[in-house]
């Protein structure tokens, strides 16, 4: 499209051409966001910005004014949603994504908008899309004012850090272009932004279906002084890059074609470098100088902010994909526990204790939620206490890192600042966060090694740690059979524990219930209890329901190798139920217990435990000897 509009006014003579090209590349560029739903117009918006500025193919208008009188919703007028609709129609035939970008230029100016699909979705593709926009123009219906949607995009306008916004009061001719009413919005919008510290707040009345107030000023609101949307668009002051800003390259690969040449590629994330500058690499700390900056089109004497490059250094040291090179005087900060700001994107809420995959511009960490501190009312913009947080909310949590991440707080930084949160199981994208600042507790607590270690321990009592990790529904014998485990192992002289769930939860888990955040966190406890016990070299038996595979699986990883051994008690809801030796069934059927698992909360089966105890065909003696002979010919009870 951006095509067709810069061959349309050029000569036919090659120097006008070249002199052209030559402007349009040295103009500035605007990225902008719309925010707002389908209905506030936010389609038929970006088509008309594109059909006003002249920016469409002859054979698109025709498709479009075809197509408007088939099946638009405008009687004999174009209905330029059907425009937008029809190329993100077009776009959805490649892969899916979160944020597709269109680019359109006037004389004056080129832009960027993020144009953020789909309705459900659309709080999450906005904290994406928002990240990098300049301004974002806030879309209300002049019929329905300012509503809960309104305030929440404007928070996280804000919370990204978009520091213009437009409010662009649409559908005027709907509501007989009434200045009244338009002020009236006006006024209910800046009294809640204030809270939000804007640096200016633009409303525009508009309406984008009839053309008013979009590219020229429309003469049906002569009360309106202000100027049109793209007009204001094509003027407003960017923000300078800043020149002072810390050095930082996120190294995407390293670039090694032969053995006499080596660069770290990337995009620059902040500040500027030189050849003969210093650089420090995160995590390793080592330094080096820069020898020279490679790009697409030959060495540069310096690069900055946004630009893709190569460096090389003067010295051969170890860099690798992921880490960060760094100014010299200006080295990240590197913690593995932090505050931040997250944005909730899934349908299943925040579960503080689950390990996530938290990942950063350029790396990928194993990380939980140690501590929701609050969620944020968007509507008043109030601190509320919270157990979770759900689909669209916004919060402040701390966070834990299996290791340390280099970053820099999101406000000095927006690409190091910022992360998202995958789930570990499904892959999807949970949350999006910015980064506050690293928790001093981090820096002072240091890890105390001490000489007499787990392995000692557990050789003075002939055995090998290890724990044996019993999952099952209430009532499919686990218990049972770990007490019989663990008698046959005491008559062999062995040391061991067991940690059962009714048992600790009369003591160190007496605060939880049974809500997904709390049987989260009880196995989150009871796996660090069980790593201490396997480090005073003990055998652990756990007895746990342990209803979830991801909290399962991160026991697994707090364990070392061959420490950790699932056994499923795999007796069948059917089984259990009939059993029901606490009489807890019939009670959850009544419906006088919530959440009980098999019932109406879930039980995820292990998918390759080490090993399977079927109780419907093998006693629970026999069990029991099986999983000690599992362990005699595992080695952990020879010594
Ligand atoms: S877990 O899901 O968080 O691992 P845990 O093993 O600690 O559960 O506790 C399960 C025991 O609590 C059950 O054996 C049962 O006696 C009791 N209980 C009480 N309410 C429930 C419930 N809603 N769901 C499951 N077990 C419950």
């Amino acid at each position: 499209m951006a095509r067709a509009a810069t061959l349309e006014d050029v000569g036919s003579n090659a120097e006008d051409i070249v002199a052209h090209l030559d402007a349009h590349e040295r103009k500035s560029m605007l990225r902008f966001i719309t925010c707002g739903s389908v209905d506030d117009g936010k389609s038929t918006l970006i088509g008309r910005l594109l059909y006003d500025t002249k920016l469409l193919y002859d054979d698109q208008i025709a498709t479009l004014e075809a197509d408007s009188r088939r099946m638009g919703t405008q009687g004999e007028k174009i209905d330029f949603a059907l425009l937008v609709d029809g190329l993100a129609a077009e776009r959805e035939q490649g892969i899916t994504i979160d944020v597709a970008y269109r680019f359109f230029s006037t004389e004056r100016r080129k832009f960027i908008v993020a144009d953020t699909p789909g309705h459900e979705q659309y709080t999450r593709n906005m904290a994406t899309g928002a990240s990098t926009a300049d301004v974002a123009v806030i879309l209300v219906d002049a019929r329905q004012g300012i509503l809960t949607q309104t305030r929440r995009h404007s928070f996280i306008c804000q919370l990204v850090g978009i520091r213009r916004i437009v409010l662009a009061v649409n559908k005027m001719d709907l509501v007989g272009y009434a200045r009244e009413r338009f002020d009236a919005i006006e006024a209910d919008y800046r009294r809640f932004a204030e809270g939000l510290g804007f640096e200016s707040i633009v409303a525009i009345p508009i309406s984008a279906l009839e053309g008013d107030n979009i590219t020229t000023r429309s003469t049906r609101m002569q009360w309106h002084n202000g100027s049109a949307l793209l007009p204001y668009l094509e003027t407003v002051k960017l923000d300078e890059a800043k020149a002072d800003a810390p050095f930082r390259l996120p190294v995407q690969w390293v670039n090694r074609p032969n053995l006499d040449f080596r660069g770290f590629s990337g995009t620059i994330a902040s500040g500027v470098i030189r050849p003969g500058d210093e650089i420090v690499v995160a995590p390793s700390g080592k330094r080096s100088r820069v020898k020279s900056i490679e790009t697409m089109d030959g060495p540069l004497d310096a690069a900055a902010t946004g630009k893709a490059v190569t460096l090389t250094l003067v010295d051969e040291i170890d860099i690798s994909r992921g880490d960060l090179i760094c100014g010299g005087a200006s080295p990240a900060e590197q913690t593995d526990q932090f505050a931040a700001h997250v944005v909730w994107m899934a349908e299943d809420g925040m579960l503080p204790g689950r390990q996530y995959i938290l990942k950063t511009d350029n790396t990928s960490v194993s990380g939980t939620v140690t501590d929701l501190k609050y969620k944020i009312n968007v509507n008043t913009l109030e601190r509320q206490p919270a157990k979770t947080l759900d689909l669209n909310e916004v919060g402040v949590c701390n966070f834990s890192l299996a290791k340390p991440v280099a970053f820099d707080p999101y406000k000095e930084n927006h690409r190091t600042g910022s992360f998202i949160l995958i789930d570990r199981l499904s892959n999807a994208t949970v949350a999006a966060g910015m980064i506050d600042f690293s928790l001093r507790r981090a820096q002072n607590v240091h890890w105390q090694s001490l000489d007499v270690d787990k392995k000692v321990r557990a050789t003075a009592k002939h055995q090998r740690q290890c724990v044996l990790w019993f999952t099952g529904l209430s009532g499919s014998g686990k218990s049972t059979i770990a007490n019989l485990v663990e008698k046959r192992l005491a008559d062999m002289g062995r040391h061991t524990y067991i940690l059962d769930g009714d048992n600790v939860r009369h003591g160190l888990n007496k605060d939880l219930g049974f809500t997904d955040a709390d049987r989260v966190e009880n196995i989150r406890r009871v796996a660090e209890t069980a790593k201490l016990m396997a480090d005073a070299g003990l055998i652990c038996l756990v007895s746990f329901i342990s209803p979830f595979a991801s909290e399962r699986r991160m026991a697994r990883e707090l364990l070392e190798d061959g420490e950790f051994i699932e056994i499923h008690v795999a007796t069948p809801l059917a089984v259990c139920e009939k059993r029901d030796v606490k009489g807890l069934y019939a009670k959850a059927r009544r419906g006088e217990i919530k959440n009980f698992t098999g019932i109406d909360s879930d039980y995820e089966a292990p998918a390759a435990p080490e090993i399977r105890v079927d109780t419907t065909t093998r006693s629970a003696e026999d069990a029991a000897a099986d999983i000690v002979r599992f362990l005699e010919e595992g080695g952990y009870l020879g010594l």
